[in-house]
């Protein structure tokens, strides 16, 4: 027998794969069928901050026609009371239907009109929240900087209206990664060089309990008989496993926070592949699209079967023995290697 039971942003799951934020997760039949499948947790569908904005724009631009100052205020409070409104109910109704951990999203680009979001999700019973900030830095005139800064902004202006575990999904499109995901961790593991469990730590110092690599953006394509542009494929396949593999082998054990990975996990394999290279949790959602639900069972099957062929009866047994902080040929995550590779190739 093997025992799967991870701990993931404070919360515990009986195994490690977590249906991420997609439409498989925006109704409570799909929760169900999620959990029924064998789940360890749940995303729900993120909670778009474009959908409350133009929710406020629509509700007080009535009292704004007519006049009534007062009533604006009021409506500007009460629109963003109502914002999530459906979404507090799957929230609530999803906690009620199943036993595993529900953890709500909400994507966002700024760090507006979240906080107050934030705590009604809490009250509404989810336990945890993922923020999945949904922004591609293509403004020439921002900096690295700014754009640290804006995660940052994020997940503090959320932090302190709430002590609900946070997940921040994050992409790609960082200069210094490993610098950013150490400060969205635990700022406190880079002013004193040290490291210990962000749980154990107050609320007000704990930032991200866990980072989520790597949000996939929409994809566009471009069309040579049309010359105009077309969608891209929304589904992943295992080949885009390597980003976030490379980040979680590199990161884990050097930030103090958990580390999901999203993107390319299709099968069992591709689920080991991660939890060597050190990560807490896998999300799935493609192979859910492409295969069915019930692809659950088969990948967690793989993990067993994987688990069992070679003597390990925990996740600990093996998580993050291939990342780079505990290996002994660090610079094969590196550059070097690559050249070494391609010598072969050439
Ligand atoms: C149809 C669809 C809807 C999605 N909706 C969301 C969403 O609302 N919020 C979010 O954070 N990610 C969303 N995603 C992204 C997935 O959660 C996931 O991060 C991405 O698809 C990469 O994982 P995969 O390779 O397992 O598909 C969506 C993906 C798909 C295919």
């Amino acid at each position: 027998m093997v025992d799967l039971a991870t701990r993931y942003m404070g919360l515990e799951l009986k195994n490690p794969l977590v249906v991420s934020s997609c439409g498989l997760s925006k109704t409570v039949q799909g929760v169900k069928k999620a959990a029924e499948a064998g789940a360890g947790a749940i995303v729900l569908k993120s909670l778009f901050e474009e959908q409350i904005a133009a929710e406020v724009t629509e509700l007080t631009g009535y009292a704004a026609d007519a006049g009534h100052t007062e009533a604006f205020e009021y409506l500007q409070g009460y629109g963003q009371a109502l914002g999530p409104r459906e979404y507090l109910k799957l929230v609530s109704d999803a906690k009620q239907a199943v036993a595993v951990p529900i953890i709500a999203s909400v994507n966002c680009v700024t760090d507006r009109r979240w906080a107050e979001y934030a705590r009604q999700l809490a009250a509404a019973g989810a336990d945890g929240l993922e923020i999945n900030v949904g922004f591609l830095p293509n403004n020439a005139s921002l900096t690295g900087t700014e754009v640290d800064e804006r995660y940052e902004h994020i997940l503090d202006a959320v932090r302190e209206q709430i002590d609900l575990p946070i997940a921040l999904k994050v992409g790609p499109y960082i200069s210094s990664f490993a610098h950013l995901a150490a400060r969205l961790g635990n700022d406190h593991v880079l002013k004193s060089g040290s490291r210990s469990p962000a749980e154990k730590l107050p609320a007000q110092h704990r930032r991200a309990d866990a980072l989520v690599l790597f949000n996939r953006f929409y994809r566009f394509d471009i069309d040579v008989d049309k010359l105009q542009l077309a969608g891209g494929n929304p589904y992943s396949t295992s080949a885009e496993l390597h980003l976030p593999l490379r980040w979680i082998a590199i990161l884990a054990g050097r930030v103090d926070c958990d580390l999901a990975a999203t993107t390319g996990v299709h099968d069992g394999h591709d689920l080991v592949k991660q939890l060597l290279a050190g990560a807490t949790a896998v999300q799935v959602c493609s192979t859910l699209y492409r295969n069915g639900i019930g692809q659950i069972g088969l990948i967690l099957k793989q993990l067993e079967e994987w688990m069992q062929a070679r003597g390990f009866s925990r996740l600990d047994d093996f998580r993050g023995r291939l990342s780079q902080s505990r290996s002994q040929h660090p610079e094969a995550f590196e550059r070097l290697q690559y050249i070494k590779a391609l010598v072969g190739i050439e």
